[in-house]
């Protein structure tokens, strides 16, 4: 058998595994019917018995619930998968055990061993499960605790990992950067459409510390940390994942405009791979293509790291390597890493040691200052599908409903004047209808007409306003919405 062939079969086998581990996964939290009856908006919002109890989540299969829940109500403690231990007095006794098969006993053992779940694995199998407009109410609430947002999904039921660009597009941020300090200016926009430089930070093997806990320190004001991406230190962070390598996360630093305080002075995005770079190329060579600088974070790059990396040779980002100060193998990492300066263009500045945030900082700042590349998330959408990823625009309900948006917003020209236009109900004659009504209730020009007499003068005026409103048909804009809404 020839080497593609043997790797496609290889490559057939690992999704199967992978799949099949998804399922168990899904099954685990009692949402596997929602892998093809996807949660919808309605669902979360529902008011149920479940939804009344506020508690913290007891077994697994509350999870999902607990995290929904929160994000909602954008409760900062929305990612915390801990269980609340119950103390049961008829699981487990003697009879029971009898009668378990053997299956159950794995069962037993299993979450026996575990108390709970890793809150990164429980997002993905989430917004699996999500249709898309859940989807993108979950990142808006999300984005509003300041949590880390996910970018690339691993693929779990589909074919490719895949970016999300429509369950972001909700998101608007306002900022000031220091470009802008003089005229005291802000800025707000759209987040997907925002062009800022971006940093990727990514892990090499094990090490032994947090890459995600040295970001949360990177961007968290002094004084105020906090946690934007889920690290080992957290409640239930620690819990090995199961689904999640391979996620990207992104989040992203504003300045408030505070030159004093402001860690930088213009906005920029900062993406997290979880898990190994070897074992995520996909996601790794497209974080070099969007990056302006990746850092990549390891404790010791031998021969095969070498070679790995020297694949990068043509790549415009800039690399950084974040090591811990004489680390085991320390002189072989350095001789590895002086042969693939010339190859990456390293120079020593970018060396940084762990410990140092300051060092961290600084070499970002000297990326800002050194017209980095820009993009926005529809770029990055653009370089995904280059590389084969999906992006969640393409699904069919998201391509139609933006088509329906297009068709009505193509033909505003002029806000006042559109509206004026097509939604003919709501200006002048609702503006004088209002006035009707509180003159109804105010009574202050009555003057000396008797009261019931005023009182029908007013009701036959409504009325003829109301007579005008009616005498005005379906706008074409209001045709082309109702049409869009009634669709899915
Ligand atoms: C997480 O949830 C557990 C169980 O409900 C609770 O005991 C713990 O205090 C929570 N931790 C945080 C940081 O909120
Ligand atoms: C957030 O949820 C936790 C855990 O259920 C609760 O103790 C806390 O009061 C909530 N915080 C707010 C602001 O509602
Ligand atoms: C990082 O720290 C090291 C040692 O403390 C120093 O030599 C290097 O110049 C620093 N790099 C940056 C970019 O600040």
């Amino acid at each position: 058998m020839n080497f593609e062939i043997k790797y496609a079969f290889f490559y057939l086998y690992l999704m199967f595994i992978e799949r099949r581990e998804f399922q168990n996964f899904l099954s685990k939290l009692n949402l596997e019917q929602h892998k093809s009856h996807k949660l919808r908006l309605r669902d979360v919002l529902d008011i149920r018995s479940e939804s009344l109890k506020n508690g913290a989540p007891q077994t697994l299969e509350d999870l999902p619930w607990h995290f929904l829940r929160k994000v909602m109500a954008l409760n900062g403690t929305a990612r915390n998968t801990s269980l609340l231990k119950v103390a049961s007095e008829d699981q487990g006794t003697n009879e029971d055990e009898e009668d378990m098969d053997i299956d159950d006993i794995f069962t037993v053992l299993d979450t026996d061993l575990r108390d709970s779940l890793n809150p990164l694995d429980v997002l993905c199998a989430i917004l699996v499960c999500s249709n898309s407009f859940l989807q993108q109410q979950i990142l808006s609430k999300m984005s509003m605790c300041q949590f880390a947002l996910p970018l690339l999904l691993p693929a779990l039921h589909t074919s490719k990992c895949t970016l999300m660009l429509w369950a972001m597009r909700d998101i608007v941020k306002k900022w000031r950067p220091h470009s802008l300090a003089e005229s005291r200016g802000f800025r707000e926009e759209s987040l997907v459409l925002t062009k800022m430089p971006t940093i990727s930070f990514v892990r090499m093997g094990s090490c032994s510390f947090s890459k995600s806990q040295l970001l949360n320190e990177l961007l968290s004001p002094s004084q105020q940390h906090h946690d934007f991406f889920i690290h080992r230190d957290m409640e239930s962070g620690n819990i090995p994942r199961e689904i999640a390598d391979g996620l990207v996360e992104i989040s992203w630093y504003f300045p408030r405009g505070k030159e004093n305080s402001d860690i930088f002075p213009e906005a920029i995005a900062v993406t997290n791979l979880r898990g190994d770079i070897e074992s995520h190329w996909l996601q790794f060579h497209f974080l070099t293509e969007i990056s302006s600088a990746v850092f990549i974070i390891t404790e010791s790059i031998s021969e095969k790291e070498y070679t790995f990396l020297s694949f990068l040779k043509e790549s415009t980002a800039k690399y950084y390597f974040v090591l811990k100060a004489n680390a085991g193998k320390h002189s072989e990492t350095l001789e590895f890493l002086n042969k693939l300066a010339p190859i990456l263009k390293l120079n020593r500045p970018q060396l940084l040691v762990k410990d140092s945030t300051s060092n961290k900082t600084s070499a970002i700042a000297a990326i800002m200052n050194s017209s980095p590349k820009i993009v926005n998330i529809e770029t990055m959408a653009e370089t995904a599908q280059e590389l084969g990823m999906q992006v969640d625009e393409d699904d069919k309900e998201c391509e139609s409903a933006s088509q329906s948006a297009k068709e009505i917003t193509t033909q505003i020209k002029d806000v006042a004047e559109y509206k004026n236009k097509n939604l003919r109900l709501q200006g002048e004659p609702w503006k004088n209808l209002a006035e009707v009504e509180k003159e109804m209730c105010q009574m202050r020009t009555q003057g000396d007409t008797p009261i019931e007499e005023y009182k029908n003068q007013l009701e036959i005026k409504l009325l003829e306003l109301r007579v005008q409103q009616k005498r005005y048909g379906l706008t074409d804009g209001l045709n082309t919405f109702i049409k869009g809404i009634d669709q899915p």
